[in-house]
């Protein structure tokens, strides 16, 4: 068994999905409702923040999916205290963080990238820090250059070594004036985690704005935090002495909303996801609305359907919010190879993150991809060196394939191609979907999907 299909199937087996894959029916349209929970961007490192309180916290609406498995064993390595009273809520007692045996951080290795963010918190409890190799989607190099300089900013000093990453903090860790190349959503949030407590303020620009972001200030505002949102992407933290436990319903997951949406798109379907709101989806919106999907907003969720009628071509490019999320492009796609015309997508976040469309053009889409991306699109932010465009020409019948999942959101979108499509389809490495979808096949069953899991 290789790697990947051992982290997929470890990845399943954390929530209970023991399925190696899926073998789909499709052609009919996914109806009917379900329910999005917190988001796993922000769950994940709220749960992180818990470490910085001195009182117990609690975190609701979280998630039933692997990364938040991980995270839990990892805090559990260092002595926190997490229960679970009911569905959907963690408790945190911090009383009893220690140091870990490595062998144990190590066991967490290669499962998730949320690791990196303990650092901060880690040093500021335990004055000490060791950081497990990462895991996380393969869409990318996706380096931590970002977060180990903001680190060496405060003062910590950074070893690396075949074991990982050591981290000490000789003197301290004291504010910092940081600039961020780019505004990279984990290297903020390790800004954050890190600054809360450390001596002085801390001024960091090119920050990232998403809306996780201001979720997690606005847990660690309630641990007693003091950090103030400026323009032009600078975020002021005031580090203050003692920060205390909290209680905080997590932001919703827009982009497994978003991947919903774009299903129902796909799949000619009807989809009322509960617990989606308007604002934090507002770009994604305009996108379906010009696409030709439509949607009704209503105060516990948003109803997303295929209206009838032909769907429209549009031009999209990735970008940091308010932009078009990057995670949200996957599931989109294969919506648009049902569209008429020519629609292309801009990736500019990432620098590998169209692998997922071979499998869609091996089932009948006509997809093309330009690895050098395309010139002349307006940027956001400072444009980068990554940048790849897939062109998309539909629409095109999709037919069945054997698909083996590559990464969280490139699967969702096979698996919702494979829905879409005439006959059926194979898909294998599941596990990978469970990452950071909860639930999923209580959802596809709740949607009407016919499909039978094996292995
Ligand atoms: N980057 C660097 N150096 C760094 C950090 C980032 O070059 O030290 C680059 C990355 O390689 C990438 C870009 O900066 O090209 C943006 O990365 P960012 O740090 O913003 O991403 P992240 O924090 O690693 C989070 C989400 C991703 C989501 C991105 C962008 C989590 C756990 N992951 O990743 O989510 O795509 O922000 O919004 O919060 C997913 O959910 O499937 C997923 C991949």
């Amino acid at each position: 068994m290789n790697s990947v299909v051992k982290d997929a199937r470890k990845a399943g087996e954390r929530v209970g999905l023991t399925a190696e894959s899926i073998t789909v029916r499709g052609g009919n349209p996914l109806r009917g409702r379900i329910e999005v929970r917190g988001a796993k961007n922000l769950a994940t490192k709220a749960m992180v923040a818990a470490l910085l309180g001195d009182t117990p916290s609690i975190l609701r609406g979280v998630p039933d999916i692997s990364d938040v498995q991980v995270v839990r064993g990892l805090l559990g390595v260092y002595g926190v205290r997490v229960t679970d009273p009911s569905p959907g809520e963690l408790h945190f007692d911090t009383a009893a963080v220690e140091k870990a045996h490595f062998a144990e951080i190590d066991a967490h290795a290669g499962a998730s990238r949320i690791p990196i963010l303990f650092c901060g918190p880690l040093l500021h409890r335990l004055g000490e820090a060791r950081i497990p190799d990462l895991g996380g989607c393969r869409i990318g190099d996706r380096p931590i250059d970002f977060h180990l300089d903001a680190l060496r900013a405060f003062g910590a000093v950074v070893d690396k070594s075949y074991e990982g990453i050591h981290l000490t903090a000789p003197n301290g860790l004291k504010g910092a004036e940081i600039t961020l190349p780019y505004p990279s959503v984990g290297a903020t949030e390790q800004v954050l985690l890190t600054a809360v407590r450390a001596k002085g303020t801390t001024e960091l620009h090119g920050a990232a704005i998403e809306p996780e972001i201001m979720d997690l200030i606005a847990i660690l505002q309630k641990m007693g935090a003091i950090i103030s949102v400026e323009p032009n992407r600078v975020i002021l933290i005031e580090g203050v002495d003692r920060l205390d436990g909290y209680r905080h319903t997590a932001l919703f997951d827009r982009n497994e909303a978003a991947s919903w949406a774009s299903a129902a798109l796909a799949t000619h379907g009807d989809i009322f996801v509960g617990g989606a709101s308007q604002a934090e989806l507002m770009t994604y919106l305009n996108v379906y609305r010009k696409v030709g999907g439509a949607f009704d907003i209503e105060d516990d969720g948003i109803r997303f359907y295929h209206p009838g009628g032909e769907l429209g071509p549009v031009t999209v490019e990735t970008d940091v919010h308010p932009g078009f999320m990057t995670d949200w492009q996957q599931p989109l796609i294969v919506a648009l190879t049902q569209a008429h015309g020519v629609s292309i997508v801009h990736e500019t976040v990432y620098e590998n993150r169209f692998g997922f469309t071979e499998a869609l053009v091996k089932m009948g889409a006509d997809i093309v991809v330009h690895p050098e991306g395309m010139p002349n699109v307006p940027r956001r932010v400072a444009r980068r060196a990554f940048e790849q465009s897939a062109v998309i020409t539909g629409p095109t019948p999709l037919h069945g394939a054997d698909i083996t999942v590559p990464d969280l959101r490139g699967g969702f979108s096979h698996l919702i191609a494979a829905l879409a499509a005439s006959g059926e389809s194979k898909i294998s490495n599941i596990g990978i979907i469970a990452r950071g979808y909860e639930h999923i096949i209580q959802k596809l069953e709740a949607l009407g999907a016919d499909f039978v899991l094996e292995g």
